[in-house]
C-alpha cells in the first residue's frame, strides 16, 4: 500500500517535472520565433534596432522658388519634419518671406553658392566671394551665418572651406530628381535603397521633386525611421 503511494506520488512528481520543462520550452520557443520575425522585419526594411542610428536627412538644393518650395514647407509641417536647405545666393532675393519661414519652422539653412557654379574651376578669390556673397545674404534675412556648404558638383577645397570656417555636407541617396518628371521613380530609388545615417539630395524648385519628397516621407516615416536636420547625421 505504501509502496504504491510513494510509486504514485513518484510518477506524480516526474510528470509535473516533465510537463514543466515541456511548456518552458514552448514558452522559450515561442519568445525565439517572435524575435527572430520582428528582426527579419526591421531587416526588410532598413530599421537599426539601435534607435540613435535609426535617423536620415533629406535635404533640398537650388532654391528658394516662391512656389514649389512654400508647398515643400507646407508638407514638412504637417509632417513634423525638419529638413536642410541648400541655398543659392542670386535665388534670395524677392524670397525672403520663403526663407524666413524655413529658418522659423526649424530647418536648417546651408550655401550653395551665389551662382551655382563648380568652386575648383575658379580662382580662390572668386570660390570665395561665391560663397561669402551667398552667406550675407542668408544673414541678412534670418540674421544667423550659415555653417554648412554643399558645393555644387560635390567638388572643393578644404583648404578654402577651412579657412572661411564652413563645413561641407555632401549627399549618399542621389535619385537624379532633377532628370525626370516620373514621381514614383524618384521615390523608389531612394526608398528601395535607404539605410540609416544616409543624406537624401532633391531639389525644391520642382513640382515633381517636391510631390516626391512627401511621398519618400510617408513611406520612411511608417518605417520608423526619424527625420534629422544633415548636421544631426554628420555629428553622429
Ligand atoms: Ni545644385
Amino acid at each position: 500500500m505504501d509502496y504504491k503511494k510513494q510509486y504514485h506520488n513518484y510518477i506524480n512528481k516526474i510528470m509535473i517535472g516533465i510537463g514543466s520543462i515541456i511548456i518552458m520550452a514552448m514558452l522559450a520557443l515561442a519568445i525565439f520565433v517572435q524575435r527572430a520575425q520582428a528582426d527579419k522585419q526591421n531587416i526588410q526594411s532598413g530599421i537599426c534596432t539601435d534607435t540613435t542610428e535609426r535617423c536620415v536627412a533629406i535635404t533640398f538644393d537650388d532654391g528658394p522658388n516662391p512656389k514649389s518650395t512654400q508647398r515643400l514647407l507646407d508638407g514638412l509641417k504637417e509632417r513634423n519634419v525638419k529638413a536642410t536647405f541648400f541655398l543659392v545666393g542670386k535665388n534670395i532675393e524677392g524670397n525672403e518671406d520663403v526663407i524666413k519661414r524655413m529658418y522659423e519652422e526649424g530647418h536648417l539653412i546651408g550655401n550653395h553658392t551665389y551662382t551655382h557654379v563648380q568652386l575648383d574651376t575658379l580662382n580662390v578669390n572668386m570660390a570665395r566671394s561665391e560663397i561669402i556673397q551667398t552667406n550675407e545674404k542668408i544673414t541678412e534675412v534670418i540674421g544667423q551665418c550659415p555653417k554648412y556648404i554643399r558645393p555644387p558638383f560635390g567638388a572643393y577645397s578644404d583648404k578654402l572651406l577651412s579657412e572661411i570656417n564652413m563645413m561641407p555636407i555632401l549627399w549618399s541617396v542621389d535619385p537624379e530628381d532633377w532628370a525626370t518628371k516620373d514621381i514614383r521613380a524618384i521615390v523608389n530609388k531612394v526608398t528601395k535603397n535607404i539605410k540609416c545615417g544616409d543624406i537624401i539630395l532633391l531639389h525644391d524648385i520642382y513640382d515633381t521633386s517636391v510631390e516626391a519628397a512627401l511621398e519618400i516621407i510617408d513611406i520612411l516615416q511608417s518605417q520608423g525611421y526619424i527625420f534629422v536636420t544633415a548636421d544631426q547625421i554628420l555629428l553622429d
